[in-house]
């Protein structure tokens, strides 16, 4: 009971393809691990988004492919999670880009086969994290508040 202070890190993170159905199996694994969910929606990325999102990407072959991809019209989920070292537990909890070779007990690990269908983005550096969690979300948007883990029935 009482208050749980996390630190303060946050990470942007994203599954892709609504279609896929495994949001609320997204959600609850960083749920689980005691990861606080800041802000969560739902959208149809522009193409601006899309391309500054993955601007690092801009000289790779795959490049044009994935901006298609998380345009194409199928909402992405758009998260921003905080917690200690959560950028860093936040790719271990993802798993490696390529499913092939992905802990078996990782979101992609367990989820997906293909590298350009790994089901979900996350942070790989405090650098990528702020300025993924700006471009997505507004100051507004990411409200400060401290996980009360006391329940009650009142
Ligand atoms: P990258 O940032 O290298 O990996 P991660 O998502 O693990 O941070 O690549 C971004 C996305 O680009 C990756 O999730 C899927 C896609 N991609 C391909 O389609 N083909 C590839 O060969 C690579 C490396 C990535």
């Amino acid at each position: 009971a009482g208050e749980y202070k996390t630190d303060s890190e946050r990470s942007f993170v994203m599954p892709d393809g609504m279609s896929r159905q495994l949001v609320g199996k997204i959600v609850q694994r960083f749920e689980e691990r005691g990861f606080k969910l800041v802000a969560i929606k739902s959208l149809v990325p522009s193409q601006d988004l899309a391309k500054e999102h993955y601007e690092d990407l801009s000289a790779r072959p795959f490049y044009a492919g994935l901006v298609k991809y998380i345009t194409s019209g199928t909402p992405v989920v758009a998260m921003v999670w905080e917690g200690k070292d959560v950028i860093r537990q936040g790719r271990r909890i993802v798993g490696a880009t390529n499913p092939q070779e992905s802990d078996p007990g990782s979101i992609r690990g367990q989820y997906a086969v293909s590298v350009g269908r790994n089901l979900i983005h996350a942070s790989d550096s405090f650098d990528a994290a702020t300025k993924e969690i700006g471009l997505w979300f507004t100051e507004s948007e990411l409200p400060e508040y401290t996980l009360n883990l006391e329940r009650t029935n009142a």
